[in-house]
């Protein structure tokens, strides 16, 4: 194959370079046509942190939508490194944070996406349009592009692009991989959960998408922000009640937050959630069942060598450990004896130094008031309320009331209960097209059982320290999933805030599992 650009590009260990990647200018064009030529590509190569030099072509400026509306994120790059053919899983990355836009990038080592080429997948990165990116029309005017649920249509509109062009494109795009962190992890679960919904059609319809499938093959969802219509509930259920309470000074915020926890027991028993032992988990044993899977987060990093603090509300096991005999000898005794006697036999116990050194190997308790104090020290709550809060008790919005805002740059409340405490009106409801774009943005509504669209792999992260969204979140997902059949590996890593992208090694060995 000859590539028409053979311009050689080395990518540094820890820079991003992006050179024809991303088209200068901002505009709308309409009407052009979805293409793709696989003789049209860079040759480039990225640096492991040990020197190994990874070979790859990269695919850029290609735009997804035939109405591109924002030029400056509606396209994607893919980049297939050397050895990848038809049948090689795809690993698509989107960078949206904050639910902001987010422009295609190159792949980097420090990175899933460095590593994903490393590991031989083909690399796929789409721009996705956010709740800040703008272009200005004809008459001069500033207009938002990105505001909710635009960022999963473009994300949708990738998908569909990799499909239309799988069979001249290498990489196979029925083992899409989708991955993303935060506001990003939302979107990857958005695109695991929703695909080919006929909610989204007239949308997609509009924006010109190529008339396939979106639908993927695994989600990977680092501290997924999602459920923001139940989030605020949910944050006040968990962390309302702890010392940290500059976040409820007033009298109304505390009515708010106490309002916020009745409303998110009631979610709770709504959901018919399932433990994976079969039994029903309800609002009376839900924060035992975090406990449950703090707990099991601890134990495996105490295992593993981690110094897990009783400080922080763990009760350790009061009796030792079974020490097995290093080299055959017994733990803690003077095994200097070739051939002992019956007696010393007997009294070849582990001695108390050592039996002290072995007590607490298993962690048995966890004061979840203590660890929920300690959450919320190593980094300030979010206020009450969390998510949305705009006119609520004088606040100001959030970022996701940014996010349901409208094309002119405005924000919204998309609770009812926010809207009625900002509006004093008691009974405002929001409106039809908001409340249809906080749909469009939540995966829960869309997971059903039997539902074939649905992605049948799942690796979801929330860390046991990340206070962006309260811990029921991820879990409900996570649960609600697997409830309904699907393959899902969850967990809170111990001690990680809110980050993505960690314990590589773990989330390959995954992929390599489910797509071999
Ligand atoms: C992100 C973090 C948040 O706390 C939030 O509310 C939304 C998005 C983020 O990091 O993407």
């Amino acid at each position: 194959m000859k590539a028409i650009h053979t311009k050689s590009i080395i990518i540094g260990i820890a820079t991003i370079v992006c050179l024809s990647c991303a088209p200068s200018t901002k505009e709308t064009k309409a009407n052009t046509s979805l293409s793709f030529d696989e003789t049209h590509y860079e040759e480039a190569t990225l640096k492991t942190p040990f020197g190994e030099e990874i070979r790859f072509r990269a695919y850029t400026g290609l735009y997804y939508v035939e109405n591109v509306e924002d030029s400056a994120y509606q396209f994607l790059n893919v980049f297939v490194p050397e050895g990848a053919t038809q049948q090689t899983p795809i690993f698509m990355r989107n960078y949206v944070g904050g639910y902001m836009a987010a422009a295609p990038r190159f792949p980097d080592m420090n990175d899933a996406t460095g590593r994903a080429l490393q590991e031989g997948y083909v690399v796929v990165i789409p721009g996705v349009r956010g709740r800040n990116s703008t272009v200005t029309n004809e008459q001069g005017e500033t207009v938002y592009t990105g505001k909710a649920p635009k960022a999963i249509l473009d994300l949708k509109a990738a998908v569909r692009y990799l499909r239309l062009f799988d069979d001249k494109m290498p990489g196979d795009a029925e083992k899409i991989i989708t991955d993303g962190t935060s506001a990003g992890g939302a979107m990857s679960a958005l695109q695991g959960a929703t695909a080919d919904d006929p909610m989204y059609d007239s949308l997609l319809k509009e924006m010109g998408t190529a008339p396939t499938s979106d639908k993927v093959f695994a989600s990977v969802c680092y501290c997924p922000i999602i459920d923001l219509d139940h989030a605020d509930a949910a944050y006040e259920w968990l962390y309302g009640n702890t010392s940290h309470q500059q976040r409820q000074s007033l009298y109304m915020e505390s009515w708010v937050s106490i309002h916020l926890r009745e409303e998110f027991v009631k979610y709770i028993d709504s959901l018919n959630l399932q433990k994976p032992n079969g039994e029903p988990l309800t609002s009376e044993n839900y924060l035992g069942y975090i406990e449950e899977l703090l707990i099991a987060s601890a134990q495996k990093a105490k295992d593993s060598g981690a110094d897990i603090p009783d400080s922080i509300g763990f009760s350790f096991s009061s009796t030792a450990g079974f020490a097995a005999p290093v080299n055959g000898q017994i733990p803690g005794m003077n095994n200097s004896r070739e051939n002992p006697t019956i007696g010393e036999q007997q009294h070849r116990q582990p001695n108390f130094v050592n039996r002290r050194r072995q007590q607490g190997d298993a962690i048995i308790a966890l004061d979840m008031k203590k660890y929920l104090e300690y959450v919320a020290s190593t980094q300030p709550l979010k206020p009450c309320p969390a998510f949305d809060n705009l006119g609520v008790v004088g606040k100001t919005g959030t970022g996701e009331n940014d996010l349901f805002g409208d094309a002119s740059g405005s924000k919204a409340n998309f609770t009812d209960f926010a809207l009625r405490m900002a509006t004093g009106d008691s009974n405002a409801e929001i409106d039809s097209i908001t409340k249809r774009n906080v749909t469009m943005m939540n995966p829960m509504p869309f997971i059903h059982k039997g539902n074939a669209n649905i992605a049948p792999h799942w690796y979801i992260r929330h860390g046991a320290r990340d206070r962006d969204t309260a811990f029921p979140i991820p879990i409900n997902l996570a649960t609600k999933l697997e409830n309904d059949g699907y393959d899902v590996n969850f967990e809170l890593p111990w001690n990680r805030p809110h980050s993505g992208d960690y314990a590589l090694n773990d989330l390959f060995e995954w992929i390599k599992e489910i797509t071999k």
